[in-house]
C-alpha cells in the first residue's frame, strides 16, 4: 500500500513536470505564430492619423481599451514578452518600459515622460525590430489597428513596475 502510494506520487510528479515543460515550450515558441486581428469596433475610432500619446490612458474608453488590450496582448505579444508581461528573459520585460518615469515626483514631468514612452512604444510596435537582417520582433503596422496598439499600451500601463 505504501509502495503503491509513493508510486502514485511519483507518477503525479512526472505528469506535472511534463505539463510544465509543455507550458514553457509554448511560452518560448517564437516566430511562427500568425498574428491575431483584434476587434476594436467598441472603441472610439481614431482615424488615419497616428496619435503621439495614448488616447485611452484615461477617460471613458479606458475600461474597454483595457479589456481589448489584455486579450490582444495575450494573442500577439505574450509568446515573446511573457504572460502578464512577465518576461522569461528572451525579450524585454514590458513592466519596466516606464520605469524611468515611475520615480518622478513632479506630476507634469512624469506625464511628459510617459508621453515619450508612448511614442517609443508606438514606433517599436509599428516597425518591429530588425537588425542586420534579423527579425527580433515582427512589425505590427498593417496587422494591428491604431486602436488595438493603444489598447495594448493601456494594458501595459496597468502592469507598470519601477
Ligand atoms: C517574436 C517575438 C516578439 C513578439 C511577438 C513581440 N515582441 Fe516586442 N520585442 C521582442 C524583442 C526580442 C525585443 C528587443 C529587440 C531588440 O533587441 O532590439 C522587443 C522589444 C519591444 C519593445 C521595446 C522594449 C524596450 O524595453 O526597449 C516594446 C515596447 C515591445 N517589444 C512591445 C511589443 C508588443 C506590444 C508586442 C505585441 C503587439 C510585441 N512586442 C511582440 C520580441 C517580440
Amino acid at each position: 500500500m505504501l509502495v503503491n502510494l509513493s508510486l502514485a506520487v511519483k507518477r503525479l510528479g512526472l505528469v506535472s513536470v511534463a505539463v510544465l515543460s509543455l507550458m514553457s515550450g509554448l511560452a518560448q515558441a517564437h516566430g511562427d505564430v500568425v498574428p491575431q486581428s483584434v476587434d476594436t469596433s467598441t472603441l472610439p475610432q481614431l482615424g488615419e492619423k497616428w496619435r503621439d500619446s495614448n488616447p485611452f490612458s484615461t477617460g471613458d474608453a479606458h475600461a474597454e481599451a483595457l479589456r481589448i488590450g489584455t486579450s490582444a496582448y495575450n494573442q500577439n505579444c505574450a509568446r515573446c514578452h511573457g504572460l502578464e508581461a512577465i518576461s522569461g528573459g528572451m525579450s524585454p520585460d514590458l513592466r519596466k518600459v516606464d520605469s524611468d518615469c515611475m520615480g518622478m515626483a513632479d506630476e507634469a514631468a512624469k506625464n511628459s515622460c510617459f508621453k515619450e514612452i508612448d511614442e517609443y512604444f508606438l514606433a517599436t510596435v509599428r516597425r518591429g525590430r530588425v537588425r542586420d537582417g534579423r527579425v527580433y520582433m515582427p512589425h505590427f503596422e498593417g496587422i494591428l489597428s491604431q486602436e488595438a496598439i493603444w489598447s495594448i499600451r493601456t494594458y501595459i500601463e496597468t502592469r507598470r513596475e519601477e
